[in-house]
């Protein structure tokens, strides 16, 4: 079967060429899958958790099950009003531009939920350019978190939470950020053993 291989290439357009001649190896392939539609689920309402995370080719949902399979709490599906096209080449296009213009893509739900319910919201999300994707930030900065936990989780390709922690924090300045975690999207279906000592230590495993 036939590989891609994916550069991405995190420096501005003006000086990629430049930048192209010494790229050193962020080459990784990754596997096209379709983006199966997934609801939001209130799967324990008696907990103070969410589990909001965006994912396009699944790797980030297996993690956010996982999560939400130890901790319980409420999961929800990040999605933007435009769908990203399933083919890939095009999604990375747009994501690139959607990075490069500093862009807040609009989300399909305005409200999912009522944000105030929540003290901890774990957030998941593909490292997408060394950061999260665009439409990440447009969820953050919509509800703001103000006064919450927040929890980065993220699969990659290489570069594991990279700058995504600094820019979840520009993005919701007056929340509490806890150290992320970070798994390779390729081992994401083996990953449990990893999340849940990282759930352990974190203190999110009660029980
Ligand atoms: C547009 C795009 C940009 C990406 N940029 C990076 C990157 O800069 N660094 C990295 O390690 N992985 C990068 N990846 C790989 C994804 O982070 C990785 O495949 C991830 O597991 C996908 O998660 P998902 O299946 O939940 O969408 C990129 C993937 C795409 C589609």
């Amino acid at each position: 079967m036939e590989k891609r291989m994916v550069f991405w290439n995190t420096t501005p357009r003006h000086t990629r060429r430049d930048a192209l001649k010494g790229l050193a190896g962020l080459a990784v392939a990754v596997g096209v899958l379709p983006l199966a539609p997934l609801a939001a689920v209130a799967a324990d309402s008696s907990r103070n958790i969410l589990i909001a995370y965006f994912s396009h080719t699944g790797n980030t949902r297996t993690v956010a099950e996982m999560i939400h399979a130890a901790v319980g709490g409420d999961m929800f599906e990040i999605r933007a009003a435009e769908p990203y096209p399933s083919e890939h080449s095009a999604t990375e296009r747009r994501a690139r531009k959607e990075w490069e213009d500093n862009a807040r893509p609009a989300l399909a739900i305005e409200f999912p939920v009522d944000m105030s319910a929540y003290d901890a919201i774990f957030i998941g999300y593909p490292n997408w350019f060394r950061t999260t994707p665009m439409i990440v930030r447009t969820f953050l900065e919509q509800f703001g978190f103000a006064g919450k936990t927040l929890v980065p989780f993220c699969t990659h390709g290489g570069n594991g939470l990279a700058d995504s922690p600094r820019d979840i924090a520009q993005s919701c300045p007056q929340a509490t950020l806890v150290e992320g975690f970070a798994v390779r999207g390729s081992r994401a279906a083996k990953a449990q053993d990893d999340v849940l000592a990282w759930l352990q230590e974190k203190n999110f495993l009660t029980r």
